[in-house]
């Protein structure tokens, strides 16, 4: 296993410490949840089944058996665990790269404790250099960029992608997300946004960093 894999993996190796027995949890999207699912399956006796923030991670939980639960049957789930594309010291996210945004943000929003896991690439002082995804209705696509523009971002329509709920993606580029609460608020309010990428509202309770010998535990 390459050194960057291993690191993804010690970090979801980790999350399994937070799992809380018979209880239904959160599963989010992307290679380094592809670990923690992997490695849920050894524990599936201890929980009665998982909540999924994707038609990827639910092929993925069903194919090893996990049974996969209705979030409008589950009430408030224990944790939620999910990777990042970025990670600031106050564990304020940007997600989203999986195109999974707005499910993660329900299912994040959803739970008691959210934990991130990743590896060490993703953190960063200031939130911004990864494009920001931006999930928007069809239609809305031109007037939603215009609208980025305006607040100093280049948007890009990921074209070819749509998402789980028949949206499209705009990944912003140039922005310095220095104020992560404010952005993610003004971009919300631009009609035909359905979700931003940014998790500063609601940011993770815990991040997980995982390296080639270990996983190290931060913080808000
Ligand atoms: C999915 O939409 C994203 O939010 C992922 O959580 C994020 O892109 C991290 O993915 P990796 O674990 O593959 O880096």
């Amino acid at each position: 296993m390459n050194p960057q894999d291993l690191a993804k993996q010690h970090a979801a190796r980790a999350a399994l410490d937070h799992l809380v027995p018979g209880e239904v949890l959160g599963v989010g999207t992307g290679s380094t949840v592809n670990f923690f699912i992997d490695l849920l399956a050894e524990r599936k006796d201890d929980i009665p089944g998982a909540v999924s923030s994707s038609d990827a991670s639910t092929a993925r939980l069903k194919a090893l058996g996990i049974p996969v639960v209705d979030l409008n049957n589950a009430g408030t789930l224990s944790i939620y665990v999910d990777g990042a594309d970025e990670a600031d010291p106050h564990l304020r996210l940007i997600k989203g790269g999986g195109a999974a945004l707005t499910r993660e943000k329900i299912v994040a929003g959803a739970s008691r404790r959210f934990i991130c896991i990743a590896d060490a690439s993703k953190q960063v002082q200031v939130l911004g250099n990864f494009p920001l995804p931006v999930e928007v209705i069809p239609m809305a696509r031109s007037f939603v960029a215009r609208e980025l523009v305006k607040l100093g971002g280049d948007p890009v329509w990921r074209e070819g992608v749509v998402t789980d709920n028949g949206n499209l993606i705009l990944d912003v580029r140039g922005l310095r997300i220095l104020d992560p609460v404010g952005l993610e608020t003004t971009v919300n309010q631009i009609p035909g946004v359905v979700t931003v990428g940014l998790f500063a509202h609601r940011p993770a309770d815990l991040l997980i960093i995982g390296s080639a010998d270990g996983a190290e535990v931060f913080n808000a």
